[in-house]
Parts: C-alpha cells; structure tokens; sequence
C-alpha cells in the first residue's frame, strides 16, 4: 500500500511553544491532560522512556524533545467511539501474513478520511496539538494482531513531514527505538512504554537516526515487567512536506 512510507515538516519544538498557546486560546481539553497537577509532560516523559547502552547526554535531550508521549490522550469514552467507526473498515480486511523480511507482519491498514463529529474532534486535538492544525487530512490506521510485529526500520523520507503523531487504542505496547550507528560506535537505544490511549509525537532525530519498531508480545516488557501486549490499533497522523 505504500502508506507507511510517510512524512512531513514541522518541528515538535514549535509544536510545543503552539500548546501553550494553546492553554492561552483555552483548549482546556488539551490542556488539562497536559497539564494535570502533579503529572506534568516532564514527568510523564521521564516515567516512560527507558534508555539503554552508551548515550551522548546531549542526544538525550534532544531525543526527550522529539519523543513526546501524552498518557490518556483519549478517554476510554472517546476510544470506544473511534473504534466504532474503524472497526466496520478494519473487519472487512484479512490480516496480511507476509513475507518474513517485511517491516511488518500480522497488520491490516487502511486509511481515513471522513470522520464523525465527534472522532473529527480528537483527530483536530492531534492536529493542532502536533501539526500547528495543519495534519493531513488521510489518517492511517494500523491493526497489528495480538502476533503481529512492526519490526526496526526508518520511516521513507518521502511523502510526509518530519513529525508523526500517532495514536494507541486497545492495549500497551513498547516502542523500541535503536541508534543508527555509523562506524563503530558503541549501541545505544531506548525503550518507550506506549500505554493504551496515549499519544506519541516523533519527530527529526528520533525519527531518521533511530530506527523505531513494535515489539512483539512475547518481547514485550518494560523495565522488565512484562506488559502483555494484545491486539493494537494505532491511529497515525502526518503532515505534508515542507516545501523546500
Ligand atoms: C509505521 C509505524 C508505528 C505505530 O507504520 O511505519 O512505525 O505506532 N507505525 O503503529
Ligand atoms: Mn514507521
């Protein structure tokens, strides 16, 4: 389908500086998630990545700035209402079973475009929160069975912007982030815990000298707790390429 292979051109620094503007323009819903006393972005940030091997300090902090996941991002009231209108698309696809050296396996896709009200205003609090409203107007939805697996790659510079803001419904997952080392430098990575109907914000660094992937169930643990990953649907906005 090609879809995977998206990106685009807004940077998640100015992104940030938007919500805060945000809380000054009153999007409370945004905002009071963001924002809740005692469970501030920071904190959330620390308590859901897990870094590994030999990192440059600097790269660090540049990788917590371009790899924001927003915990409870949904309620479950909202999940349930995007599901609805997914799953009658989703449940006419059969999972693919391909070949073992494809990025990922045990996934149906498809994209969308037209939403009820009230899914049309979770994927504006995305848009806005992580494309200054500007996200492309297909979003890309991924199913990845309870075997399924999104094995390491780089997402194709081609197609869309530098930031991917994407959504998780129906279970945690660990998203497994790996340097790309050039000569032989020492491996270092991060593991980043993606609770059920969080958001994560990937951009510039994260997103092309990391490669990213889903681990598999059985691989699935977070500072070694295991975290049962079941069946897990991603909702995954981009934006156009800057023009250059
Ligand atoms: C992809 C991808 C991550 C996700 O589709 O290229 O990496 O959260 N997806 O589903
Ligand atoms: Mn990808």
């Amino acid at each position: 389908m090609g879809v995977r292979k998206l990106r685009y051109g807004k940077s998640w620094q100015r992104s940030l500086a938007f919500l805060v503007i945000q809380v000054a323009n009153g999007e409370m819903l945004v905002l009071g998630r963001l924002a809740r006393p005692g469970n501030t972005l920071s904190r959330q940030i620390h308590s859901l990545l897990d870094f590994a091997g030999a990192w440059p300090a600097s790269e660090r902090c540049a990788f917590e700035k371009d790899m924001q996941v927003l915990q409870d991002f949904v309620t479950a009231e909202e999940e349930q209402a995007l599901l609805r209108e997914i799953e009658p698309h989703l449940s006419r696809l059969p999972y693919e079973t391909s070949h073992w050296d494809e990025a990922i396996q045990g996934y149906r896709e498809t994209e969308q475009r037209n939403w009820n009200a009230d899914n049309r205003l979770v994927l504006e609090r995305i848009s806005h929160l992580a494309f200054d409203g500007r996200a492309m107007p297909f979003v890309h939805i991924l199913d990845l069975a309870e075997s399924g697996v999104i094995k390491p790659h780089v997402d194709s510079t081609r197609f869309c912007g530098n930031t991917i803001a994407g959504l998780s419904l129906l279970s945690d997952s660990v998203m497994r982030l790996v340097r790309v080392v050039e000569d032989r430098g020492d491996p270092y990575w991060a593991d980043l815990f993606l609770p059920r109907r969080s958001l994560y914000v990937m951009s510039s660094l994260a997103r092309y000298h990391f490669t990213h992937e889903i681990l598999a169930r059985e691989l699935s643990t977070f500072r070694l707790t295991p975290i049962g990953r079941k069946r897990r649907i991603s909702v995954i906005c981009r934006c156009e390429p800057e023009e250059s």
